[in-house]
């Protein structure tokens, strides 16, 4: 089905999954094969600047599981729920709430994605990178992502927040696979996903909030399964120290885009095999909730700190 066919098909309380939306499909393309074409990002930001008018955001952030309650500090906010955004689908997951909330933070223009899309929903990875390409055709260059995940590296207890210095896509998928999107490169360089600049901002920023904070690598599985004991010692060997379902995909749609990314995770839990202590959804959820005003402090001193270019420019 197209955008503008979403749109129209009225789909509010209705609820469908990603897998039974890609059945539909097009007619002639099914959505889960083609990727994200020019279209499908033109008419999702038409839809976001008709909802907010005259509001230029250079800033977006990804709220990971349990990590909504930053927008609860933006003035003015504009909420957007993914119904009204055609090619969004619905947010299926407990602690994500399917919508972008656009307001001011510190000072700044600040778009909020509350709620993102996960390969294991059935998604194919350009619906997963979707939002991030939106947020580029809307004049955003800085993307900052939160998510929740597991620690890997031994040190780490519930609860530590770790600034994510490099990632491993354990995916095996890639939002950039198909035609060359124009403002995008075939081949983007990755050897600095997450922007220096901004890690350093980061570091002072939780310095002077006196917010502890790690450092480490991020690796992206494809879910929904939590890992086995042997995965996790793999990983470990991997050199990844923290494990999660998201973000990496998101970072590399930004990058193809030439925006600069920064990303905390938020330890929920030890990985699988580290403690004895069995997985749940809900103990990540709450771990997430229990510190998710630490991360939006730091997130908040980044925005207050980071250099934007004026609306016009
Ligand atoms: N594994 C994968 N994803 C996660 C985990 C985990 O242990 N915790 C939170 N997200």
């Amino acid at each position: 089905m197209t955008a503008a066919g979403k749109r129209d098909s009225g789909k509010a309380g209705q609820r469908e999954s990603g897998a039974e939306a890609g059945r539909r499909g097009s007619g002639k393309r099914d959505r889960y094969q083609r990727g994200t074409d020019l279209s499908d990002i033109d008419a999702a930001a038409a839809a976001i600047r008709e909802r907010a008018v005259g509001r230029f955001p250079r800033v977006a952030v990804v709220l990971g599981s349990g990590l909504g309650s930053l927008v609860e500090q933006f003035r003015d906010p504009v909420r957007i729920p993914y119904q009204a955004i055609p090619g969004f689908p619905d947010s299926t997951v407990a602690g994500h709430a399917g919508e972008l909330v656009m307001g001011r933070l510190a000072g700044k223009e600040v778009l909020a994605q509350s709620g993102r899309f996960h390969l294991y929903e059935g998604h194919d990875a350009a619906t997963v990178a979707l939002p991030v390409r939106v947020f580029a055709a809307l004049g955003v260059e800085i993307l900052l992502l939160t998510n929740a995940a597991g620690g890997i590296r031994r040190t780490f207890s519930s609860g530590v927040v770790m600034l994510i210095a490099d990632h491993i896509n354990l995916t095996f998928r890639n939002p950039l696979i198909g035609p060359v999107l124009e403002d995008e490169e075939r081949f983007p360089d990755m050897s600095q996903p997450y922007d220096e600049e901004l890690k350093r901002l980061a570091r002072q920023v939780a310095l002077e909030r006196q917010v502890g904070l790690e450092e480490g690598v991020y690796a992206q599985l494809l879910g929904p399964s939590y890992e086995t004991p042997a995965e996790i010692r793999m990983l470990e060997r991997l050199g990844a120290d923290a494990i999660g379902m998201s973000t990496v995909l998101e970072v590399i749609a930004a990058r193809a885009r030439g925006m600069r990314c920064l990303g905390f995770s938020v330890i929920t839990n030890p990985a699988a095999g580290i403690s004895p202590q069995k997985l749940d959804h809900a103990e990540v959820l709450e771990t997430a909730n229990r510190v998710q005003l630490q991360v939006a402090s730091l997130v908040e001193g980044v925005i207050a700190a980071m250099v934007v270019r004026p609306r016009n420019d």
